[in-house]
């Protein structure tokens, strides 16, 4: 049977997944399936600012750079990520002062994003990731203490100067429905954009919980976005369970999959979905959610789940 990436091409959507730089460099199945499967990748962790520029000004490409070229290679787009977030930044950057930060965000941007702005395999970046809290008040993060919320209109100018060409997303988790943090990303959406602010494209991460329901009115959700004039986009979905894994919860995931895609297939300016990794052997649940796991369609054996056949069959 045809792969994920020839249904989603057909429906002229991207179908993408996580990649962790360790097993692409030492597993085959790990690389087979990554390639003939998914037409977009997103660096799991190795262009975050830990990874990218561990210490000021000493820029380390190696995970990112490997993770470009294996796209390249499989015909395949990259969505970079993060170029600023709280979490996965190191402390030399928390420390800083007000003006010395702004300031080293803006060379951080310009250098990260500017290294890929002319490689025609990244077409994307995540600007700003995680900038609300679940009430729909800004998350007061070591950027907003001291820049207020500021830093992410410069954040995006200085994504724009960087790689003019390359679309800037904003994205977060618990915003897939309609509640007070999507309606919170909703009026900020609009607001910078009446600031002419460069942001174009919304994304919804997706981690959801089997335990916790399907999100409500996830389609008018990212319909309601996407009339704002930015193109959205599914980033990072998986979807645990309390383990271990039953057949019936199997099934209960494989709808939540459908769903989504769904979702995306109904909103002409939805560009894709990301898949937050492929098989269960490398997912960040089971150590993030204690007593879950098994959220992704591949099993710990790379044996295809029910969600895969979902997926498949919903494209
Ligand atoms: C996670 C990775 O999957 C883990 O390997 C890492 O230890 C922590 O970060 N939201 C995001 C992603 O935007 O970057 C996070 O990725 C998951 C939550």
């Amino acid at each position: 049977d045809q792969p994920l990436r020839a249904h989603a091409e057909a429906r002229g959507k991207f179908i993408g997944t996580a990649l962790s730089t360790s097993p692409l460099a030492n597993e085959t199945a790990y690389r087979n399936i990554a390639a003939t499967e998914f037409n977009q990748i997103t660096p799991e962790n190795a262009m975050k600012w830990d990874a990218t520029e561990p210490n000021q000004n000493q820029f380390n490409w190696s995970g990112a750079d490997a993770i470009v070229n294996f796209a390249t290679q499989n015909n395949q787009q990259i969505h970079g990520h993060t170029l600023v977030w709280h979490s996965q930044t190191p402390a030399w950057v928390q420390n800083l002062g007000a003006d010395a930060m702004r300031t080293a965000m803006r060379n951080h941007i310009a250098q990260v994003a500017g290294r890929y702005a002319s490689n025609p395999t990244l077409v994307s970046w995540d600007v700003v990731n995680e900038v609300f809290d679940d009430n729909g008040n800004m998350r007061n993060s070591f950027w907003y203490q001291r820049l207020g919320d500021t830093y992410i209109a410069d954040a995006f100018r200085a994504a724009k100067a960087a790689d003019p060409d390359a679309r800037l997303c904003i994205n977060d988790y618990n915003v897939e429905g309609i509640n007070a943090k999507s309606t919170a990303m909703y009026n900020l959406v609009r607001s910078l954009r009446a600031q002419n602010v460069p942001v174009d494209c919304v994304g919804f991460q997706g981690h959801l919980s089997t335990q916790y329901g399907f999100p409500s009115q996830v389609q008018q959700n990212v319909q309601r976005f996407a009339d704002l004039g930015v193109q959205v986009r599914f980033t990072e979905i998986d979807i645990r369970m309390l383990t271990p894994r039953t057949a019936a919860k199997d099934t209960q995931q494989a709808t939540y999959y459908r769903d989504i895609v769904n979702a995306c297939l109904a909103v002409t300016q939805c560009a894709g979905i990301t898949i937050w990794g492929f098989t269960d052997k490398y997912s960040w649940v089971p150590e993030t959610f204690p007593s879950e796991g098994a959220a992704l369609i591949y099993d710990e054996n790379y044996a295809q789940k029910p969600s895969y056949t979902a997926v498949h069959n919903a494209l």
